[in-house]
């Protein structure tokens, strides 16, 4: 396949880059900066002055990071950067950099300085402007800055960090050793408000609507008269990228829904009502769970389970998508997170069951992603404004194996139809009690134990349905949530008077690590 296209071209936003150390705080700080409706890209630090330039950026931010100026292999940044006139924040790590590369000094403390403590402002600071003269700010460092720069002047202290933000107005060098982009730094968007619209000028037009325009108007030019493809599979991402191309393209796009059997309650027909009935989409509703339960049968293994779903889809994509004359674009739901992950050195590897319903290297289709600059919460929200139902974009996470990957043992017809049912009452009850937007996921899970009940002076012998629910940020760990008993225990009670084969429900308490979130 080759490189995207389509995706919202950017040019038209000023621009802001983050500079990654290696922190996870990185991301935290671009979403930042677009909260504050200025675009933002993260690159990595080994970036060039040149390239920097490329970028054309108002702004530089650069990133915490985990290391010490001081240790062996600390990232470092190209130095003239520094030079290139365009305003600078620097940001812990960031900050220290920042000092070390202008002659300032950074000093190994013997105490971290960690949590919470009180910023005193000494001097009027445009970033620190309207601002308390005492607040609370969020630390998490061990070396500091002792002495700033020459040219540069302390505007603020805290108890540990004598030069906790500093900077040269005349050269637009600013540096903070706490950190703006968390929640304990309760001032710290307006800093960064003040860092972007008066330090660097940068124009707030980074906006829902008008990044549904820009996004258009780059799908339109990308495509012109061709057709385009897109796997639905009613998910937030493949949903919101349909009707952002379905707003360029109309009828030029046909998306295919693969129905294999393995969705929740509800599902296939929602798909149908909202992209058939009220956007009038162009759509292909392959019903094709016989062929997947054929393939399903008498597969236990988790890997093996998964292979054969993937593969089946793959082919069966393939058909359809041979079926449709003219088609050369395919849509894809990449995300920004995605693109930082592929990209950038310092971030964590993306997991490989992400890319399942990833198409095979011999379709000759040009990839269109509309999405490829935006965060999940910005990808949401586009979603609203393009009047996508409130079930679809607010939607848990669902893996792309479905319910296959929450039957323990064999895949059948009489237990999907089982889970199914399971599921939807732990849903509802989750919805009912408010939890919904709360939890990561909740789902039930059906085992491949049986145990011995009694159900009506009868003897039962019949499975369990696990109730899985967790809390997480991305997934990568998560914790087992907390699910008051009152609502456990409705569950429990309408999972057994209302599903048959099932005679007890158990509540899975394991976190991630050292559990995964699904069970296969
Ligand atoms: P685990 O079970 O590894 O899952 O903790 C982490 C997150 O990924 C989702 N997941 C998948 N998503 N295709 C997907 O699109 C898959 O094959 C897949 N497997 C797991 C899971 O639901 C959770 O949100």
């Amino acid at each position: 396949m080759s490189s995207p296209a389509g995706h919202a071209s950017t040019g038209d936003f000023d621009k802001v880059i983050v500079i990654d150390f290696g922190a996870q705080y990185a991301q935290l700080i671009a979403r930042r900066v677009r909260e504050a409706h200025v675009f933002s890209e993260i690159v990595p630090h080994d970036i060039t002055a040149q390239s920097v330039r490329d970028h054309d950026p108002v702004g530089i931010i650069l990133s915490g990071g985990p290391a010490s100026v001081y240790v062996e292999g600390a990232p470092e940044l190209d130095a003239e950067i520094f030079q290139l006139g365009i305003p600078i924040l620097g940001i812990c790590y960031g900050h220290q950099v920042m000092a070390q590369a202008l002659g300032g000094v950074v000093e190994s403390n013997d105490v971290a300085e960690y949590g919470r403590t009180e910023l005193t402002v000494e001097a009027g600071s445009e970033i620190l402007r309207d601002l308390p003269e005492n607040q609370d700010v969020w630390m998490s460092h061990r070396d500091a800055v002792s002495a700033a720069p020459a040219g540069f002047s302390v505007v603020a202290s805290t108890p540990d960090s004598p030069v906790a933000v500093m900077e040269s107005r005349e050269r637009r060098l600013y540096g903070v050793q706490f950190h703006p982009e968390v929640g304990h730094t309760p001032r710290g968007q307006d800093m960064f408000k003040h860092f972007l619209y008066s330090v660097c000028g940068a124009r707030p037009n980074w906006t829902h609507v008008g990044i549904i325009e820009r996004s258009v108007e780059a799908v339109r030019e990308a495509v012109g008269d061709a057709q385009v493809i897109c796997g639905l599979s009613g998910g937030v991402d493949s949903s919101v990228a349909a009707a952002l191309v379905h707003k360029a393209i109309g009828d030029q796009l046909v998306c295919v829904f693969v129905d294999h059997g393995l969705m929740r309650e509800g599902e296939a027909e929602q798909v149908e009502a909202t992209f058939g009935s009220a956007f009038h989409m162009n759509l292909i509703h392959v019903k094709v769970e016989d062929r997947f339960l054929e393939k399903l049968a008498g597969v236990t293994d988790p890997e093996e389970k998964r292979k054969a779903i993937g593969e089946t889809f793959i082919r069966v994509f393939e058909e359809v998508a041979a079926s449709i004359d003219g088609a050369q674009f395919l849509v894809q739901g990449t995300l920004y997170p995605d693109v930082i992950e592929s990209g950038t050195k310092d971030a964590a590897k993306i997991k490989s069951h992400h890319n399942v319903g990833g198409l095979p290297d011999d379709m000759t289709f040009e990839l269109i992603e509309p999405l490829r600059d935006l965060f999940k919460d910005e990808v949401r929200a586009i979603g609203e404004e393009l009047g996508l139902p409130e079930e679809i974009v607010q939607r848990q996470p669902f893996p792309g194996p479905g319910l296959g990957v929450r039957i323990v043992g064999e895949v059948t017809k009489e237990r999907l139809d089982i889970l199914r049912a399971a599921d939807a009452i732990v849903l509802e009850e989750v919805r009912r009690a408010g939890l919904y937007h709360e939890l990561w996921q909740s789902f039930a899970v059906l085992p491949a134990i049986r145990s011995v009940g009694v159900q009506g002076d009868v003897r039962t012998y019949a499975y369990p349905i696990v109730i899985r629910a967790v809390t997480s940020d991305d997934a990568m760990t998560a914790d087992w949530a907390r699910i008051p008993f009152d609502v456990l225990e409705r569950m429990s009670s309408r999972v057994i008077n209302e599903v048959p084969g099932i005679n007890r429900v158990t509540y899975d308490i394991t976190s991630k690590p050292p559990g995964t979130i699904e069970w296969e």
